[in-house]
């Protein structure tokens, strides 16, 4: 069925100028780009995205580095748009990432690993809702 993802783009990519190259290999993977804005997050933004992890040992740098630099926040519209995202992003660390990958090819560790992509419907819903109204979706 046809869904929409939450997608953004991490300080550094934008700092490396990539966010062309990442937005490419969404759309030919078939995924439809229906809201995008970029923004500099300060870091209690961050944290308050990022909330569900906040027990984890790493909360605190992924904060920071969140903070660090503009990222790009992104809807992506398509045929199992979650899964196939998760696809294109490939593994959250760049040494396990699938060549052609957007982490494979540009990623530089696991923390700064240039995109982050919803893991499910409810987080899909919900990461959506954080960055964007109804008005600013356009499929
Ligand atoms: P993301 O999909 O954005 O969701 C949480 C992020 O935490 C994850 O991608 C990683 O970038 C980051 N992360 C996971 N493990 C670590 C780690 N060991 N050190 C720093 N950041 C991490």
């Amino acid at each position: 069925a046809t869904e929409r993802t939450f997608s953004m783009i991490k300080p550094d990519a934008t700092k490396r100028n990539l966010t062309g190259k990442i937005n490419a290999k969404f759309e030919d993977a078939g995924l439809r780009i229906v809201a995008q804005k970029r923004l500099h997050l300060s870091k209690a933004q961050a944290g308050e995205f990022y909330k569900v992890h906040a027990e984890r040992p790493f909360y605190d740098e992924l904060c920071e580095f969140m903070a660090s630099g503009p990222v790009v926040a992104q809807v992506l519209e398509g045929e199992n748009a979650i899964a196939k995202n998760r696809e294109v992003m490939g593994a959250t660390n760049p040494a396990d990432a699938d060549e052609g990958t957007i982490r494979a090819d540009f990623a530089e560790s696991v923390g700064e690993n240039s995109v982050h992509g919803s893991d499910a419907p409810e987080t899909a819903k919900e990461e959506i809702s954080f960055f964007f109204s109804g008005l600013e979706i356009v499929g």
